[in-house]
């Protein structure tokens, strides 16, 4: 009666744990500081004038709202050209979207 053949050992996996998801990297907005971005200077032209930026960096927005706060502001007495609006709207969306 002949030994059964040994089954070969399969080799041990050695399976590194996954690394853990890389978290989301939250912009970190210092108040009254202006993220960079394209219209930031139109904004600090614009948004500086009455109030201090620290209003402005308090929240972030929705490209939505920040249409509808600018639209009040320019209700408040602002003053800009239809394209500084554009611009300035653009880059509050991108520059501070709701956190
Ligand atoms: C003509 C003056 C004036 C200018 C220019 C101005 N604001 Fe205001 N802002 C105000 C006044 C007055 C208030 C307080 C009354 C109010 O909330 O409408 C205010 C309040 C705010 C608030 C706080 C209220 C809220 O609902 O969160 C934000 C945010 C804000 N402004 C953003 C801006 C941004 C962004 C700009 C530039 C696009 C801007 N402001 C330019 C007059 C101005």
């Amino acid at each position: 009666m002949s030994a059964a053949p040994t089954k070969a050992t399969p080799p041990v996996q050695v399976v590194a744990p996954p690394a853990p998801a890389p978290q989301p990297v939250k912009a970190v907005v210092q108040p009254g500081v202006l993220p960079q971005g394209a219209g930031r200077n139109v904004a600090q032209r614009l948004c500086g004038t009455c109030h201090s930026l620290v209003l402005v960096t308090a929240n972030g927005h929705t490209e939505a709202e920040w249409d509808s706060i600018v639209a009040r502001m320019e209700s408040n007495g602002m003053q800009a050209s239809a394209d500084d609006i554009n611009t300035v709207i653009d880059y509050l969306s991108k520059a501070l979207p709701p956190r």
